[in-house]
């Protein structure tokens, strides 16, 4: 007994036991764990609240690398999914860029494998490549331009109108960026997951309860929800639209963790969650990996600085100048 007393007491020590501490106060532990460590908390606005309420700063994927490439912390804990954490390591090679969960992945990215991926780019020589954000690092080394739903029109208008695009990974944003800038970029036929379970049939009854109210979507959605929708933006073009709009009424087609920013923003407007399909887990939109990070994982690893992301210093490099390019232009 008393030996295993003993071996639970260093294994607490070095912190290993915090899972058998449940009264710790984890806001109250991050908070401190972050001043000490020089750490600086992003949170994307599809965190669960509590990791949004505590957060240095919270935003949408360009705003978030734009505060990843300045900040001036030595260390930055990233309240998102794991290609959002590798962008901020590519651009902070020698800071320490921790994510909560390294299974926070994402479906958009998952569906774009570097292998098919070079050998698709392989057959259109003369194509540049433009990728959203949302892929991984290999796929970011493969692109001449990377973009976010916030900034994508920017970046296309900015390559000659008679230069051949590859866009990738994301099928519904490429149509609707094709459909809006008159291009026809060659699209990758990779969707996310979340976004592409809005039910159509249940919005239309939605609709006749609402009928004042006014869908707005992320352009991640499919082509038919796109067509119906009277603003598409981005998360944060979102919440700006809902914050300067006259109207009292929102059906929401994105992630349901922007709800949060939304409401708080508008507490006398009612925000709608546009409703998912039958088969949909939760039916309510939410991103399973998102919602991966929570504040136990936080605290644990801004505790024990794990885990951490890497990139190896080459793919580094490679994937470094078209991010870059991407934060020039958004300047
Ligand atoms: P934005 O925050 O850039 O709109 O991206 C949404 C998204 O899907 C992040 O995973
Ligand atoms: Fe990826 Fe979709 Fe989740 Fe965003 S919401 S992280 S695109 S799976």
């Amino acid at each position: 007994m008393e030996t295993l007393i003993a071996a639970k007491e260093k294994l607490n020590e070095k912190g290993f036991l915090d899972i058998e501490t449940p009264n710790i106060n984890y806001v109250e532990e991050i908070l401190r764990l972050k001043k000490e460590k020089n750490a600086v908390l992003l949170a994307h606005y599809y965190q669960i609240d509590e990791i949004q309420e505590i957060a240095d700063f919270v935003g949408d994927s360009l705003a978030l690398a734009q505060q990843a490439a300045k900040t001036d912390a030595d260390m930055i804990v990233f309240a998102g999914v794991h290609f959002m954490a590798e962008t901020a390591k590519i651009l902070n090679p020698t800071k320490k860029v921790l994510l909560p969960d390294l299974l926070a992945g994402c479906s958009l990215a998952d569906s774009c494998p570097p292998e098919e991926f070079s050998a698709f780019k392989a057959k259109y020589p003369n194509h540049v490549v433009v990728t959203y954000i949302n892929c991984s690092a290999e796929i970011k080394a493969l692109s001449d331009y990377v973009c976010t739903s916030s900034n994508a029109r920017k970046i296309i208008d900015a390559i000659p109108k008679d230069q051949p695009i590859i866009f990738a990974p994301d099928r519904n944003l490429g149509d609707y960026l094709n459909k809006e800038t008159g291009r026809e970029m060659l699209l990758w036929d990779g969707a996310c997951m979340v976004h592409e379970a809005f039910s159509m049939e249940k919005l239309i009854d939605l609709y006749k309860e609402h009928p004042d109210a006014e869908l707005i979507a992320h352009p991640e959605s499919e082509a038919h929800m796109l067509k119906v929708a009277k603003y598409i933006g981005s998360t944060s073009g979102l919440l700006n639209h809902v914050r300067n709009s006259d109207k009292n009424k929102f059906i929401v087609a994105t992630e349901a963790g922007i709800l949060f920013q939304m409401m708080q923003e508008n507490p006398d407007k009612e925000i709608i969650p546009a409703p998912a399909k039958e088969d949909n887990t939760c039916a309510c939109s939410e991103c399973a990996y998102m919602k991966m990070n929570t504040l136990k994982k936080l605290y644990l690893c801004l505790k024990h600085e794990l885990p951490d992301i890497e990139v190896d210093a080459e793919l580094c490099q490679k994937a470094i100048v078209p991010i870059q390019r991407m934060l020039e232009i958004s300047k």
